[in-house]
């Protein structure tokens, strides 16, 4: 399939996978694109700038197809080394970043100058404009269901992508609540060019997380998640358990009142412990709505071929037959 996000990364397939704190190691990049969508590492999970460029050159010998590199900006009182890791990307060659958070504008100049494709993610219509005015080269419409950070404004993709469509003229593609072929047809008939995925790559073969996440995935149902951080203004979609179930009780009792302190055990550094070790309960982390659809742990090669198929099945006979009637 050809698409303008398709012709933007040089990939076969319209589907992008987005940047996962631990799970976007260079094993999940180069799985995607060498199935033919675009992999993405997660530029933070690598702990310097010079981890970073290994990581880069660890993906290059698995693959020799478009890969891309992704930022997050988070607000912090002590922010990581951001024109270190510009500079590891620029120097590596990656052709594609994926940035998030923040407004990326300060680190734009450089990247474009590089020849590097930025997609920015976005959860709202006037993100998304701003992403285009200050020059990104497209925009991953991130959807209230999806996992990790849906912002504030709870918009779900059945209506952020059309609205995303009305307004935008740099492509886009839909983030979050997608894990098939049915998915990607209602994307690109609401108007997206594309579908990026998170929690559905995360049970796969080679995602290189513990089997235990991937199965916690399988065996929840779109019931299971739930809004953290909320009271703070950075909610985040996360898999039920008991950590969340905590941390979920001290928002109801602190209220208005609540510090990231409050909740510091439940959040900060669960991740490794999580993805590595396996310990479900360990604490918060992004999962979205998806996993209701998710019932299996296939190959990336497997998953991107299963959803071309049928994508490609039900465009030129279900829709087909519609258009002839
Ligand atoms: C475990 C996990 C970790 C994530 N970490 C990041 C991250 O570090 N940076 C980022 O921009 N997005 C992150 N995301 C969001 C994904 O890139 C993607 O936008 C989202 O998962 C799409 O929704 P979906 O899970 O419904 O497919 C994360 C998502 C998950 C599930």
């Amino acid at each position: 399939m050809k698409t303008r996000i398709t012709d933007l990364f040089g990939i076969e397939h319209p589907i992008l996978q987005g940047g996962m704190h631990f799970v976007g190691l260079a094993e999940m990049a180069a799985a995607v694109s060498n199935a033919g969508g675009l992999g993405i590492i997660t530029g933070l999970t690598q702990r310097t700038p010079d981890d970073l460029a290994k990581e880069i050159a660890r993906c290059r010998e698995m693959t020799d197809k478009p890969f891309g590199v992704n930022l997050t900006f988070l607000p912090s009182v002590t922010p990581p080394d951001y024109p270190g890791y510009i500079k590891a990307i620029i120097e590596s060659g990656v052709k594609a970043v994926e940035t998030a958070g923040n407004n990326p504008a300060k680190y734009l100049p450089a990247l474009k100058e590089a020849g590097i494709k930025v997609i920015h993610k976005c959860t709202s219509v006037r993100h998304s404009l701003k992403a285009e005015a200050i020059g990104c080269d497209a925009v991953s419409v991130d959807g209230f269901e999806c996992g990790g950070h849906p912002g504030e404004d709870d918009v779900p993709n059945f209506v952020l992508l059309p609205r995303a469509a009305e307004e935008l003229k740099i492509p886009f593609v839909a983030s979050g609540g997608v894990a098939n072929g049915r998915q990607l047809v209602a994307a690109l008939a609401l108007g997206a060019d594309g579908i990026n995925m998170g929690t559905r790559f995360i049970a796969t073969q080679e995602a290189p997380v513990h089997h235990n996440v991937k199965q916690a995935i399988v065996d929840a149902s779109e019931l299971d998640t739930r809004l953290v951080m909320r009271p703070l203004r950075n909610t985040e979609r996360v898999l039920n358990n008991a950590a969340v179930e905590r941390l979920l009780e001290k928002e109801k009792a602190l209220g208005a009142n609540l510090k990231f302190e409050d909740i510091i055990g439940e959040v900060a550094g669960v991740y490794p412990i999580i993805m590595q070790k396996g310990e479900m309960d360990a604490g918060a982390w992004s999962c979205g709505m998806v996993a209701g659809l998710i019932h299996d742990i296939p190959t990336c090669k497997e998953l991107i071929d299963g959803i071309m198929a049928e994508a490609d099945a039900l465009i030129r006979q279900r829709l087909a037959a519609f258009a002839t009637a």
